[in-house]
C-alpha cells in the first residue's frame, strides 16, 4: 500500500485529516545473533517503510485497521488483552507499556499499511512496534526520548508478543539515519554512526521465500546455549558475565572446558564481535571489498558454527560466491529462511540477480523475490511535500 492508499482509507473510514508517519525496516550489514550476548551489531533503516495514518478519538476507544490484510479490530485502552490474531499484538504491546511506563495516553484511530515484505526478515513487526510508539508520543506530548521509544517497542515484543528477541530491530528502527549504518553496542546502549560509501554497489536482497518453523524456537536454544558456554567460561574468570566479556584468545585457550557444541556457538559470536569492529574500521577506509569478504565469513560462521542458516540460504550465498560482480553476501537476521543480503557492483546486479533466479528455481523449484534497497532515516513525520518521498511512491 502507499501512502496515499493509507491517507485515503483513514479519511473515508474517520472523515478526518490524520497525523501520518513513516516507520522503516532494517537490513543488518554484519553482527548476527550478537544483540542479545551484550555484543555489536550494524543495522541500517531502508526504504521499505510502514505508513501510518492515525488520530486521537473522543475518548478511550481504538479502531486499528491493517490495510494490507483487510482487518480491523476495536479495543478500549483501558481494557487491552492480548489478541488471539497475531497483527494487533504488535499495536496492544504498545499500548500496554507507555500505561505501564505512566503514560497518559487516550483512545486513537488508525489506519496502517506499506511495503515491508512479511516473514522476509526486515522487521515489520519492529516497524509496528516503533512506529506507534513513535506516533503515540507525538500524538500525546509524551516527550519520551529516543532511546524510551526503543526500550518500549522492544518490551512490548518481549513481554507482550511474547518473543525474546534482542534490542536490535527496535533501536535501529528509531535511531536509523540516511547513507548510515549504526554501529550499536547491545551493552552499554550507545551508538555511532558509520558511513558508508555505497556509489558503486547496490544492495540486493534475495528472498528465499522459506519460512521455517524452527525459527523462533531456535533462536531460544541458541539464547541459551550461549548462557550456558557463560555459566562455564564464568567458571574460569568470575567477572565473565557475557560474550562480550570473552575474547579470541580466551575462548580458544579455554576450548576444552566446553562441550564441542558450545564451543561452536560462543566461538561463532566471539568471532563476530571481532569482523564487526574490524569491518567498521573497513568501511571508515572505504575498502568496501575487505568488509565484503568479512560478510561472506559471517554467513560460513552462521552457516557452520551457529547452524541458523537454511539449504536455501546457503544456495543464493554460493550464487554470489561464484560471480564475479557480488563483493559480500550472507544470510541476514534470525536465519531458517529470509533473505540474503549482497552488495553488488552496479554494473553486474541485474545478471547476478538473473543467475540467482535460475540457479534457486533449478535446485528448489521455488521462485525468489529480489528487492533493492537504499539507506533512509528511522521512522519519522512523512512528510509527502518532500520530493524524495514522493518520488518514491509515486505509483
Ligand atoms: C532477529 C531478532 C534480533 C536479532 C536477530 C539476529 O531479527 O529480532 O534481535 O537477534 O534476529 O541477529
Amino acid at each position: 500500500m502507499t501512502p496515499y492508499q493509507v491517507i485515503k482509507k483513514f479519511k473515508k473510514e474517520f472523515d478526518q485529516e490524520p497525523f501520518v508517519f513513516r516507520s522503516p525496516g532494517r537490513i543488518n550489514l554484519i553482527g548476527e545473533h550478537t544483540d542479545y550476548n551484550e555484543g555489536f551489531v550494524l543495522p541500517a533503516a531502508i526504504d521499505k517503510e510502514i505508513i501510518f495514518a492515525i488520530h486521537p478519538s473522543d475518548n478511550n476507544s481504538c479502531k486499528l485497521i491493517a490495510i494490507d490484510l483487510n482487518d480491523t479490530i476495536k479495543t478500549d485502552i483501558s481494557d487491552i488483552k492480548y489478541s488471539k490474531k497475531l497483527w494487533p499484538n504488535y499495536l496492544l504491546g504498545v499500548i500496554d507499556q507507555l500505561q505501564k511506563n505512566g503514560a497518559a495516553i487516550g483512545g486513537f484511530n488508525l489506519v496502517f499499511g506499506g511495503n515491508i515484505p512479511i516473514g522476509a526478515g526486515l522487521s515489520s513487526s519492529a516497524a509496528i512496534e516503533g512506529g506507534l510508539t513513535y506516533a503515540l508520543d507525538q500524538l500525546f506530548d509524551l516527550n519520551l526520548t529516543k532511546i524510551d521509544l526503543v526500550k518500549i517497542a522492544h518490551k512490548a515484543e518481549n513481554e507482550f508478543v511474547g518473543l525474546r528477541c534482542g534490542i536490535m530491530d527496535q533501536y535501529i528502527n528509531i535511531f536509523g539515519e540516511k547513507n548510515k549504518v549504526l554501529k550499536i553496542d547491545c551493552r552499554s546502549l550507545e551508538y555511532e554512526y558509520v558511513p558508508i560509501n555505497l556509489d558503486n554497489y547496490k544492495i540486493v536482497l534475495l528472498d528465499t521465500q522459506v519460512k521455517h518453523k524452527l525459527q523462533s524456537s531456535e533462536y531460544n536454544i541458541r539464547r541459551e546455549q550461549c548462557e550456558e558456554g557463560i555459566k562455564i567460561l564464568s567458571r574460569v574468570n568470575p567477572k565473565i558475565k557475557s560474550l562480550r566479556d570473552v575474547g579470541l584468545d580466551f575462548i580458544n585457550s579455554h576450548k576444552d572446558r566446553l562441550p564441542e557444541l558450545l564451543f561452536k556457538r560462543c566461538s561463532y559470536v566471539v568471532n563476530e564481535n571481532q569482523r564487526l569492529l574490524e569491518g567498521c574500521k573497513d568501511l571508515r577506509t572505504n575498502n568496501i571489498s575487505a568488509f565484503g569478504e568479512k560478510m561472506f565469513q559471517s554467513h560460513y560462521g552462521l552457516r557452520d558454527e551457529y547452524e541458523v542458516s537454511c539449504k536455501e540460504l546457503d544456495i543464493l550465498v554460493s550464487v554470489a560466491e561464484d560471480h564475479p560482480g557480488v563483493i559480500g553476501a550472507r544470510m541476514m537476521g534470525g536465519g531458517f529462511g529470509g533473505c540474503t543480503i549482497n552488495l553488488v557492483k552496479n554494473e553486474d546486479y541485474l545478471d547476478f540477480i538473473d543467475l540467482a533466479t535460475k540457479t534457486y528455481k533449478d535446485k528448489t523449484r521455488t521462485d525468489i523475490k529480489a528487492y533493492f534497497c537504499s539507506i533512509k532515516n528511522g521512522t519519522s513525520t512523512l512528510n509527502l511535500e518532500d520530493n524524495e518521498t514522493s518520488n518514491r511512491f509515486m505509483y
